[in-house]
């Protein structure tokens, strides 16, 4: 058996907006509404009235950590005026894992903002920073207890989507336009849609955290930290320069913006060459996820390892590994790689936590309904939920504290 060390965490994640519902105020919301080929968020999972089931879900099977969001949007529906109702909703939800003796991992802004927000220029707005500290003060009032915040949910991948929207809404002279893929329209050509973050933004990011990081710190005990979308990139023959400039303003800002914190989330799904025209398509391939990706479980190594070198040393808690696939024996055969592959880079001295699987449910991907990433299946119409052979799977992993030798799957 590859055993874990004593008091590893281990755990799945969901973010509010994927899973709640009727997230009306949030700027996701009004974007589904308006972007072609964007499917609702909707009813969602009704987990906003179902998180009671679903962490006793987790709970049963064996794993000890479930990591949610806040949905500021809710907590603060207007500029200024906070909802003690709704903080008292998400209070709720952090006892509901204490009394199970599950870990809550707390994430206060994962992806979607007030539509207020937005409106008012976002993260680039002038006080954007004071905006988001004055709300972060207030989730203080409930964070008696929780060990581990997150600032913010990978700001890099946020900044490549601010990125890309400015890019095409140059290019259609102020009007918002679907991405498309450049050249051929195969798959195989080069596209430049979220390959690019600018790293101007990410400082502002990394001033962001470091201010709402100061508040937790001193009104609250929690570790601290944010979480970063990791793609394991490498170079192909010719690319090295490319991946450098990509890898900057896309991640390694990021991971230099976290040293000083307590610890930093990893989200690793996949791995991509790069070459001197930009990111390489992934080839076709049978095994490819069905967000495209290709079948990398190397990948959480790969991205523990980089987030290891660059931050210098801060303590990883993998907040995001997973797999978009309607086949749940893959699901668990990435796992299972994936894990092996993390215990191989600790063996080696690289200090992480915990391993958060993503995801509890099948949940909105943003967007988009048939990406399925959950231990749990969810019915849309009457929402039941229905654990998937993976969700026992891991919470045997759990138990054990280990990978067992031989996959039964
Ligand atoms: C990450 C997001 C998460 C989910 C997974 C698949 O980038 O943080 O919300 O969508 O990808």
């Amino acid at each position: 058996m590859t055993t874990f060390p004593d008091g590893f965490l281990w755990g799945a994640a969901t973010a509010g907006h994927q899973i709640e519902g009727n997230n009306v105020n949030s700027d996701w919301w009004a974007r589904e509404l308006t972007m072609p080929g964007m499917e609702p968020s909707g009813d969602a999972c009704d987990s906003y009235h179902r998180y009671d089931e679903d962490i006793a879900l987790l709970a049963e099977a064996g794993l000890a950590s479930y990591r949610f969001s806040l949905e500021w949007s809710r907590i603060e529906p207007v500029p200024g005026r906070f909802s003690r109702a709704e903080l008292a909703h998400y209070r709720r939800v952090i006892d509901a894992c204490l009394t199970r003796g599950v870990t809550p991992v707390v994430t206060l802004q994962h992806f979607t903002t007030p539509q207020w927000f937005a409106e008012r220029g976002g993260w680039l707005a002038p006080d954007a920073s004071e905006l988001f500290s004055r709300y972060v003060t207030e989730t203080t009032t409930i964070l008696d207890g929780v060990e581990w915040v997150v600032t913010m949910n990978e700001p890099n991948m946020q900044a490549a989507i601010m990125t890309a929207m400015r890019r095409m809404q140059q290019a259609a002279g102020g009007q918002w336009q679907s991405p498309t893929v450049e050249g051929d329209g195969e798959q195989q050509s080069h596209s430049e849609f979220l390959t690019y973050a600018d790293p101007e933004i990410g400082r502002t990011f990394t001033a962001i955290h470091r201010a709402a990081r100061d508040i937790l710190r001193a009104r609250t005990s929690a570790k601290v930290g944010w979480t970063i979308a990791a793609g394991a990139l490498t170079a192909a023959p010719g690319g090295e320069e490319k991946l450098r400039e990509i890898r900057y303003g896309k991640e390694d800002v990021y991971w230099e913006g976290s040293r000083g914190d307590d610890f930093v989330g990893v989200q690793a799904y996949s791995s991509q060459e790069v070459d001197a025209k930009g990111l390489v398509p992934h080839a076709p391939h049978p095994d490819n996820t069905l967000v495209g990706t290709a079948f990398r479980p190397d990948a959480l190594a790969m991205a523990v390892s980089h987030a290891w070198e660059t931050t210098l040393g801060v303590p990883v808690l993998v907040t995001e590994n997973g797999i978009a696939t309607a086949d749940d024996t893959q699901r668990i055969r990435y796992t299972d790689e994936a894990l092996r592959g993390l215990q191989a880079v600790m063996a080696e001295g690289i200090d992480v936590r915990g391993y958060l699987h993503w995801s509890l449910l099948d949940n909105f991907e943003w967007g988009h309904w048939e990406p399925t990433f959950g231990l749990i299946a969810v019915d849309r119409e009457t929402f039941a939920r229905t654990p998937k052979p993976s969700l026992a799977w891991l919470g045997e992993v759990a138990r054990r504290n280990g990978v067992v030798e031989e996959v039964d799957a």
